[in-house]
């Protein structure tokens, strides 16, 4: 065995052995190339992160490239039709009720969350302490178990609710309250959907994420807390530009939605329940729209990993990268942007083809102790000779 094999040997070892707390860092929208070399160079924190930990090239989501589908995959583990949480929007025929992107009453149900066991439960029930900051779901009873502790998402935390959380994760860290801590961050998603993944608004969201994460070393520094955390980050998806002046499909002009029994969300993703009678009917009509694909249940790509998902609805609508699908256009997602109306175009979304460049997103693994250079190198005991 030659030393650096047995360096590598020991240096996995010694991973394995320590008893590290976690810090999780979910970062929604956060395309891989928003952190290339070049990005990197006005980054500081990330660069400081990156020196002393790893990062992959990229990491493709599961299919569809959405939130909720993707907060629960990292969780759990599994692919969205196993887990259940198959769409930010998601309908149950048998009991009638609906998960609307978590925010209405019935989202809290356990019929969409307990699918799988989400990392935190698992936690929760060997008797770990996990504090959770603004985490979609943190607020939810799963499988019997809540967290130690919850401080529920609202739309949309600030620069000073995260910067908060993250000084109050260490603290439960440090203080011996916490064996885990997660904290989400949603504004690089928001600045991307509303101007698009390459606007100064989504950069300087960035920007402001990277002077959290400078603030965070220093924190970990000073409280003493190099040896005894690991910090994770990851993101859900990236984002890709779409145009609201040419690329919109509206359904209404190719069915009649009298035909159809319900109808959950829009953009990328559609699912259709069409009224059973009228079901071939409007397959084939949807099967001669442009930019698009519709697949009944048995036709969808193995390689998305959901068409077993019980949730998954008669007819799915997938649509070319950068067009958007809607019923018609004045129920498309307008925003409110200062003028007091909802009018504001929408210049970014994700959810497409997860395996698309474009919905990539970042993976990085930061240990503190490390001293100036690749986590792979830290600790390394002493070659012999
Ligand atoms: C299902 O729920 C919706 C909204 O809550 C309601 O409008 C509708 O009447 C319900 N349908 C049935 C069949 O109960
Ligand atoms: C999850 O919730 C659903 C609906 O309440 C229930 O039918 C199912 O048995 C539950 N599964 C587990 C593993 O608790
Ligand atoms: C530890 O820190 C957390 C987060 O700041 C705080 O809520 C908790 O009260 C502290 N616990 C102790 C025992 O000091
Ligand atoms: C759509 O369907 C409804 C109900 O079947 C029917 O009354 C209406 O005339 C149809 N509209 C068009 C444009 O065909
Ligand atoms: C807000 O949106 C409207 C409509 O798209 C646009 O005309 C206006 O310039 C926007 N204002 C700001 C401050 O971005
Ligand atoms: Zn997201």
């Amino acid at each position: 065995m030659g030393c650096s094999t047995i360096l590598v040997f020991l240096t996995l070892l010694s991973f394995a052995s320590a008893h590290r707390k976690l810090l999780l860092f979910l970062l929604d929208g956060f395309r891989f190339d928003y952190i290339d070399d070049a990005e990197l160079e006005s980054l500081p924190g990330f660069r400081d992160i990156i020196g002393m930990g790893v990062k992959v090239d990229y990491m493709t989501p599961d299919f569809p490239s959405l939130s909720y589908p993707n907060y629960y995959t990292l969780m759990t583990g599994r692919h969205c039709e196993v887990h259940q949480m198959i769409g930010n929007y998601m309908w149950d025929p048998k009991t009638n009720v609906s998960f609307d992107i978590g925010v209405n009453k019935e989202s809290l149900l356990p019929l969409w969350w307990n699918g799988s066991e989400p990392l935190w439960v698992t936690m929760t029930k060997e008797k770990k302490n996990v504090f959770m900051y603004y985490w979609p779901g943190c607020e939810v009873e799963i499988l019997g178990v809540r967290p130690s502790y919850c401080r529920e998402y609202f739309s949309v935390p600030t620069d000073q609710n995260f910067a908060d959380a993250i000084s109050d994760a260490l603290e439960a860290l440090r203080n011996g309250s916490a064996e885990m801590a997660a904290v989400y961050y949603e504004r690089i998603d928001v600045e991307g959907h509303h101007y698009g993944p390459w606007s100064e608004q989504r950069k300087s969201a960035l920007k402001e994420l990277d002077k959290a994460m400078s603030n965070m070393i220093t924190q970990i520094k000073n409280k003493g807390l190099q040896h005894d955390v690991n910090v994770l980050l990851f993101s859900d998806h990236g984002m890709t530009d779409i145009s609201w002046t040419d690329k919109v499909i509206e359904l209404k002009n190719y069915i009649n939605m009298s035909d159809t029994i319900q109808m959950k969300d829009r953009g990328p993703v559609v699912s259709l329940w069409p009224v059973p009678e009228k079901h071939t009917e409007i397959y084939q009509k949807l099967k001669a729209v442009e930019h698009m694909n519709v697949y009944n249940i048995q036709d969808i790509p193995e390689r998305f990993f959901y068409k077993k998902g019980k949730f998954v609805s008669p007819l799915t609508l997938v649509a070319e990268e950068g067009w958007f699908i809607v019923e018609s256009r004045d129920k498309l997602p307008f925003w409110e942007n200062g003028t007091g109306k909802r009018e504001a175009w929408q210049n970014g979304w994700h959810g497409y083809d997860n395996e698309l460049m474009e919905m990539r997103g970042i993976f990085l693994a930061y240990g503190p102790a490390c001293p100036d250079t690749r986590w792979g190198q830290c600790h390394p005991p002493a070659c012999p000779g």
